[in-house]
């Protein structure tokens, strides 16, 4: 298994992943809410994150992911979607870490709340 830390706002969520597994499938097997409001298909932005370490590890991002990407807000070079970045890899570092924009966890978010991941 692969160590992710997921931080939203103050807090400090210690999770882990397998090879395989989308960052936001991970969070919510283990009870950390992100926001998915397409339910993960890369048909919106609500699961956006900021990979703050172990990008090395992921996925690369599909061109529907870039596009999705726009409609984000705040974006920057580290940002992806939740439901798109998958482990590939351990990362070189030992752990991958995510931010979760502050502005996304009060939102609505269709599923998930019960703790289930994605059907994507
Ligand atoms: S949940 Fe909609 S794009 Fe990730």
């Amino acid at each position: 298994m692969i160590r992710v830390r997921l931080r939203a706002g103050d807090q400090v969520h210690e999770i882990e992943a397998a090879e395989g597994e989308s960052l936001l499938a991970a969070a919510l097997r283990q009870g950390v809410q992100i926001d998915h409001a397409c339910g993960g298909v890369c048909a919106c932005s609500t699961c956006h994150v900021k990979v703050k370490a172990g990008a090395d590890a992921l996925s690369e991002p599909s061109e529907d992911e870039l596009d999705q990407l726009d409609e984000a807000r705040d974006v920057g070079l580290d940002s992806r979607l939740s439901c798109q970045a998958r482990i590939v890899r351990p990362p070189k570092g030992g752990v991958i870490e995510a931010v979760i924009p502050t502005w996304t966890v009060t939102l609505v978010c269709e599923g998930g709340r019960d703790g289930q991941p994605p059907t994507a």
